[in-house]
């Protein structure tokens, strides 16, 4: 397993191009994150073939179901041999104690982390779901959840990483998106923070897509923000 802290987002249509990138960078200088549409459209297939090339896999399907639906899918993601992998908190505290209970025997048990809000979520679309009180406090109450759970850690923003560090300690995971290295393109991207400015603010992992996978270079691209953060 490598110790790196990026984590980089095969957001790809295809498993041939998910392949193609992960040629290009080193499994032990990086993570890969796969999501929604190309598991989707690839299926186990792909998180096989790219742990056989040696990655760590962030499994980024972010359940949301009734607890033992959420279970089972956690057992079948532990059973793909993912890293980590993700629940919505928002399914609330049962959804995530079963999705927890549901790994607790693996000797090598992946990292269960929480999506607490989508950062597309907008004050006016908080308030018209019937969410009361404001987008940060609920933030921070879903992570308390998700920690009482025993969820490993939350998906988060970097600018929300320094109050969340601050709250649950060093052993609680921070995975941070929205990373652009200095100098680079942020693309749809608001508020973002370079990687050591993530790093500082408490960030664990940076995930980091175009910056890397849209690069000449990815791997230049990846020894880059090493160097940044070295
Ligand atoms: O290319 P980029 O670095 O913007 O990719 C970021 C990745 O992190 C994408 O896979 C995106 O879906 C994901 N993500 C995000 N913001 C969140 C949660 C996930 O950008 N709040």
């Amino acid at each position: 397993m490598s110790d790196s802290k990026i984590i980089v987002a095969l957001d790809y249509p295809t498993m041939a191009a998910a392949i193609s990138l992960a040629k290009q960078v080193d499994p032990n200088r990086c993570k890969l994150k796969l999501g929604k549409e190309l598991f989707t459209r690839s299926g186990p297939q792909v998180v096989e073939q790219l742990t056989a090339m040696g990655f760590d896999i962030f499994l980024d399907l972010k359940y949301h179901d009734i607890p033992s639906t959420v279970a089972k899918a956690c057992r079948a993601a532990a059973d793909l041999g993912v890293w980590m992998m993700n629940v919505h908190t928002l399914g609330g505290p049962a959804m995530m104690t079963a999705a927890r209970d549901a790994l607790a025997n693996d000797t090598q048990r992946p990292l269960l982390i929480g999506v607490t809000l989508l950062t597309s979520m907008d004050e006016q679309t908080f308030q018209h779901i019937g969410l009361t009180g404001t987008i940060s406090e609920t933030v921070l109450r879903l992570a308390d959840m998700a920690e009482q759970s025993g969820l490993d850690g939350v998906v988060c923003s970097a600018q929300e990483a320094t109050t969340l560090r601050a709250q649950h300690g060093q052993q609680f995971q921070l995975v941070t998106p929205g990373i652009r290295p200095a100098h680079s393109d942020t693309g749809d991207q608001h508020r973002t923070m370079t990687p050591p400015e993530a790093i500082d603010a408490g960030s664990s992992y940076l995930v980091i897509g175009r910056p890397i996978t849209a690069a000449q270079n990815p791997m230049q691209a990846l020894e880059a923000i090493e160097t940044s953060l070295a």
